[in-house]
């Protein structure tokens, strides 16, 4: 059985303020939800006033990047222990925002994942390729070297306590959705990739987010689909009632 797990992927919105406010709706939004792992990832800044409000709700708390060393002179940065300090559960890793504008690359997910899991929070591994490369027949190459990369050097043990995010750089912020079937061959080619790593019972074990203007009503046929198994929310979560718009199709399915 894989976990749903819906995240909402906050970017640079929202100030400390705002945050406090959205976060409260949707723990009360939430709390009728049962099987989907719901998280939410502020900005950095306003992680520690987030995180006192969604204690002991199941609103799970979520930050949007890390630094993989433990501390030091890297301005700017935030370290693991930071997060852990103050209870966040998940850590985006890789996203494609952070990859085409600020240099991340494969190596540094790799070192990044390593260091969250050295510390039992999750990470979420986001992949996905450009329209360019979709239309020059690279998907498969590209969702190969990025998983391949991120996973470098982890044990099997290690792969079971991630979450991969798979979002088509084409359809983030645009409106443009990958169809159903489109992105479930997608997920299903990443889980044939995971399978060769670490073999078919703990790819079947790890969940696959769908993200990429997902919104309610595209929700539902999306997580419909075998290999879908959640989201990472950008436009749509920044709302309480599209975001669990989003949440509830997820409710009841099994994986
Ligand atoms: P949108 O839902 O706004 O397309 O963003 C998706 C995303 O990048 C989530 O990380």
């Amino acid at each position: 059985m894989r976990k749903i797990v819906i995240a909402g992927n906050w970017k640079m919105n929202k100030t400390v303020a705002e945050s406090v406010k959205l976060a409260g709706e949707l723990v009360a939004a939430a709390k009728g939800i049962r099987q989907v792992v719901v998280a939410i990832a502020p900005t950095y800044l306003a992680l520690a006033k987030v995180a006192e409000v969604v204690q002991g709700s199941n609103v799970k708390l979520a930050a949007q990047d890390v630094h993989w060393e433990n501390q030091g002179a890297f301005t700017g940065k935030v370290s693991a222990d930071m997060l852990k300090e103050i209870g966040v559960d998940y850590v985006i890793i890789g996203h494609s925002e952070q990859r085409s504008y600020f240099g991340e690359t494969d190596a540094t997910v790799n070192k990044k994942v390593r260091k969250v899991l050295s510390l039992a929070m999750t990470p979420i591994i986001c992949i996905g390729e450009t329209l360019a490369e979709r239309k020059e027949g690279r998907l498969e190459s590209v969702l190969t070297t990025q998983v391949n990369g991120a996973y470098a050097g982890l044990s099997a043990d290690e792969a079971l306590s991630t979450v991969i995010a798979y979002e088509p750089v084409w359809a983030i912020g645009t409106g443009v959705t990958a169809t159903d079937d489109e992105a479930q061959e997608a997920h299903a080619f990443v889980r044939s990739l995971l399978a060769k790593l670490y073999g078919d019972s703990v790819a079947q074990s790890i969940s696959i987010q769908y993200g990429g203007s997902m919104k309610p009503e595209n929700a539902a046929g999306l997580l419909a689909q075998k290999d879908i198994d959640g989201g990472l929310i950008g436009g749509a979560a920044l709302k309480a009632d599209s975001f669990l718009g989003i949440i509830t199709p997820g409710e009841g399915l099994s994986k």
